[in-house]
C-alpha cells in the first residue's frame, strides 16, 4: 500500500492522496486529473504513475463504467 502523502508529481507537488481525492470527486481520465491537480503538466515524468494510480483507483473503487449495462440490452 502506498503512503498517501507520497509525492507523485514533483513539478506541482501533487500527492497520491490528492490524486485519489480528485478521482473520487469525479476525475475519470488522465486529462481530468491534469486539469484538477495540474499533475503531469510540467516535465511529464510522473505521467506513467498518474495513469497507473488512475486505473488502480477506478478499479478498486468500482468507478469504471459497467460494461454489462450496454450488453444487457442485446441479451433479451
Ligand atoms: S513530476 Fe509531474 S510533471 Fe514533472
Amino acid at each position: 500500500m502506498s503512503d498517501p502523502d507520497r509525492l507523485i508529481c514533483f513539478c506541482h507537488t501533487v500527492s497520491f492522496r490528492q490524486l485519489q481525492q480528485a478521482i473520487r470527486a469525479g476525475a475519470r481520465t488522465f486529462e481530468d486529473l491534469q486539469e484538477r491537480t495540474r499533475c503531469s503538466t510540467g516535465c511529464g515524468g510522473c505521467a506513467w504513475e498518474v495513469r497507473e494510480i488512475l486505473a488502480e483507483t477506478l478499479e478498486s473503487e468500482a468507478l469504471l463504467p459497467d460494461p454489462a449495462s450496454d450488453k444487457g440490452k442485446d441479451s433479451q
